[in-house]
Order: structure tokens, then C-alpha cells, then sequence
């Protein structure tokens, strides 16, 4: 590949946000202003949002009134509900039906104002998602409840019954932690899309898309397997070791960014912990942090020069497992988070934009000529 060419985009600055920073040396993430680590041990998924949308944190009126005004929006029609019972009954991912779920997001609603379609497309995700599996499992969706907060209401829509208090905050943790990370590649995908000037129901689509592969929001449902083949084997060296001489990756380690253990990992990791201690299902977070100790210690000598390190998704499939969010919905219930960066993102690239239009290096052959159908 000729040395002009940034494979991966990698190390290339392509926008200013005021929105997260991550210094990757460091290991930092500082969201709206503050460490991450800040936010999650204090703030509600709704404070962070409006944290993104406007700057600076909620008085106790204004979260109020954006509690409300989100709640408000939660409904989905039933032509929407149509098509998840249908993407439900072909056995469908979670992820096609968030991303046909997203896509008409404006239906009844629309006023062109992009700033309330973020609401609005940030309200419904949860909505689509719990719908959707609720078909799964063949069973009635269940209405979403205006007086409960948005990660009490997920949980509530999922599985129709009240979640306890420590669900509620494990969860709350986890959406608040990984809300938004400067331009990953879902995120890069709304603004490119925004770019043209197009809209937000169409980034935040588009960006549903890019958040489902393995290399990005896909990994928490096999790092949750592996965990739990794991658990019942004891064996955490054996596994580690076949998958490293097999060629395959460890999922839930190495990232893009970071050279360190990603900060989000941490503050998950303690998440996790204070929920499993009580839980009754104690030992099994003892395997996962064996497990993570016998996996960085394998991945130093298999890679000396790379640091492979822990990212978000290891402590992730513990976390939403523990407060009953499906493996099946991991990636999905990631977008119930990030959705709220990539809507925020969105507008501000609008507030100030280019058309997003990098350059290729062209390798195919030149100056052939035309052969006529018949005498190919
Ligand atoms: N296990 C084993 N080896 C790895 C791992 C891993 N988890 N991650 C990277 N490597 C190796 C690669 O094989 C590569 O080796 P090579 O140079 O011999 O080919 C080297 O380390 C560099 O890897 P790249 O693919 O160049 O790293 P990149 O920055 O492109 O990828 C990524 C980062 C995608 C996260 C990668 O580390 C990975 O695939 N991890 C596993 C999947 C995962 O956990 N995804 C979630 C990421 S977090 C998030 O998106 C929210």
C-alpha cells in the first residue's frame, strides 16, 4: 500500500467536537467536559444527553422537562410494530430490526426541526429494540411508562415487570459510560451522512449499520460466550492460548485508540462488580477478571510490540448480562446508549459543515478499450 494512503482513516483528524476527547495514551475519556469516570458514578443517561445536546448539565427543571419530553416521545406506531414482529418471525439480529426501527423514526411526528428528531430518534431506540424482542420471544410488546426514567423503562419494556434498583443503576452505569467516543466508526458514519446535508434519522440509521459489525459493537455477545464456556471449563490459559495460535482475535481486547486499558473498561469493570457482589452469582465475576488477567499477560507476548489491552466490550457482556438484558441485544442496547452521541454529533456537524469527501489512491488498470459484447 503506497505510504500516502491511511488505511483505516487511522490517526487522521477529520473534525473538531466539543462533544468527548480520548486520549489513547492516557487512557482518558472526558465527555461534555468531564472524566467519564465522573459521570458515571453520579449522572442519569437523560442528564448526559442533554449534557451533549446543549452543552452543559440540566438544572433540576430542565431535566425535568427533558425527562418528560423524551418519555412523551417513547410511543412507536403500529405499522412500525409490523415490521419488527415481522423481522422477529425471520429470525432476524436485533441490529436489521433497530436499523428498519431507526429508519422511520419520523414517521407521525415530523417537523423538520433536526433538534427535536434527535429527541425523538434517541426516545424511540429503546422502544424498537424491547418491541422487537418481546416478537422474539413471542410475546405482547409492552407499552412504554412516561414515569419511568429511560434506563428503568428499557428494562421494564424488556421484560414487563418492575426492574429492581440495582438493575436500574448497573444499566444506568453502562449507558451513561459509553454514550459517546469522539469518532468512532458509527459516529464518523452519521456526520459523513449528515454531511451532504442530509438528515438525523438518516445518520443515526446509517450508523445503526457500522455499530453492528464484530470489529465495532459486535463484540460483547461472543466475549459473553467465551466467558461463560470459561466459567464451566475453569481453563482460562488453554482457551486463550488456542485461540491466539489458531490466528484468531481475543474479543473485548485491543482498540483503535487506546495503547492502555480502555478507561471504560474500568469503570464497567467496578459497575459489575458492585452488582454481582450480592447477586448470588459472585464467582462468575471472579472468572471474568481471572480470566482478563491470564488474557493481557498472553496478548503481551503474543503481540510485545502491539499493546493489546482490554477495551469497553469485555466488562460490557458481563454487565448487561447480570441486569438481564438479553446476549441477543448487547450491540442493540449499545445503540440504546450511543444513539445519544450519534444524534448529537449530527447536529453539531450540521452547525458547522463540509461535505465529508476524502480522496482514493487508484490501483485499477488505465487506458483500456472498449470491446464490443459480442466479442468478449
Ligand atoms: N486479539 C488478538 N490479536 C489482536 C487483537 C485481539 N483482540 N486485536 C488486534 N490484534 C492484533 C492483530 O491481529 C494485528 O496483528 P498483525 O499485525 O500480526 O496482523 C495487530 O494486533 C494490530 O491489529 P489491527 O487489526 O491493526 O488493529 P486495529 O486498530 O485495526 O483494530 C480492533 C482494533 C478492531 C478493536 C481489534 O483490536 C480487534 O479486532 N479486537 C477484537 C474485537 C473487539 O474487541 N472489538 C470491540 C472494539 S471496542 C468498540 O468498538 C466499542
Amino acid at each position: 500500500m503506497s505510504d500516502d494512503v491511511r488505511a483505516g482513516l487511522e490517526g487522521v483528524t477529520v473534525a473538531e467536537t466539543s462533544l468527548s476527547r480520548v486520549d489513547g495514551e492516557a487512557g482518558e475519556l472526558v465527555v461534555g467536559g468531564y472524566p467519564v469516570e465522573e459521570l458515571a458514578g453520579n449522572a442519569t443517561y437523560e442528564e448526559v444527553v442533554f449534557l451533549l445536546l446543549e452543552g452543559r448539565l440540566p438544572t433540576a427543571d430542565e431535566l425535568d422537562s427533558f425527562r418528560a419530553d423524551l418519555a412523551a416521545r417513547r410511543e412507536i406506531g403500529e405499522e412500525v410494530r409490523n415490521v419488527l414482529r415481522r423481522a422477529a418471525d425471520e429470525g432476524l439480529p436485533a441490529m436489521d430490526a433497530l436499523r428498519m426501527g431507526v429508519a422511520a423514526a419520523n414517521l407521525g411526528g415530523e417537523t423538520g426541526d433536526e433538534r427535536e428528531t434527535a429527541s425523538r430518534v434517541i426516545a424511540v431506540v429503546p422502544t424498537v429494540v424491547a418491541t422487537y424482542w418481546r416478537y422474539r420471544e413471542g410475546l405482547a410488546p409492552v407499552d412504554p411508562r412516561p414515569e419511568l426514567g429511560h434506563a428503568a423503562n428499557y428494562l421494564f419494556m424488556l421484560t414487563g415487570e418492575q426492574p429492581t434498583e440495582r438493575a436500574v443503576r448497573g444499566l444506568e452505569s453502562y449507558l451513561v459510560t459509553v454514550v459517546d467516543h469522539g469518532l468512532n466508526a458509527s459516529t464518523f458514519t452519521a456526520r459523513t451522512v449528515v454531511s451532504t446535508e442530509s438528515d438525523v434519522v438518516s445518520g443515526a440509521t446509517a450508523a445503526v449499520g457500522a455499530l453492528k459489525g464484530p470489529l465495532h459493537g459486535g463484540a460483547p455477545g461472543p466475549v459473553l460466550d467465551m466467558l461463560r464456556e470459561i466459567h464451566e471449563r475453569g481453563d482460562p490459559g488453554t482457551y486463550v492460548r488456542e485461540t491466539l495460535e489458531g490466528g484468531e482475535r481475543l474479543m473485548g481486547f485491543g482498540h483503535r485508540v487506546y495503547r492502555v486499558r480502555d478507561p471504560r473498561a474500568a469503570v464497567l469493570s467496578e459497575a459489575a462488580e458492585q452488582f454481582y457482589a450480592g447477586s448470588g452469582q459472585a464467582e462468575f465475576f471472579e472468572t471474568v477478571e481471572r480470566f482478563e488477567r491470564v488474557a493481557v499477560k498472553a496478548l503481551a507476548e503474543h503481540k510485545p510490540d502491539r499493546p493489546l489491552e482490554t477495551n469497553v466490550e469485555f466488562y460490557t457482556a458481563p454487565l448487561l448480562w447480570g441486569v438481564g438484558v438479553p446476549p441477543e441485544l448487547f450491540t442493540a442496547t449499545f445503540a440504546v446508549s450511543r444513539v445519544g452521541g450519534w444524534t448529537a454529533h449530527c447536529l453539531e456537524q450540521l452547525a458547522d459543515n463540509r461535505i465529508v469527501r476524502p480522496v482514493a489512491t487508484y490501483t485499477g488498470p488505465t487506458g483500456r478499450t472498449w470491446t464490443p459484447v459480442e466479442e468478449r
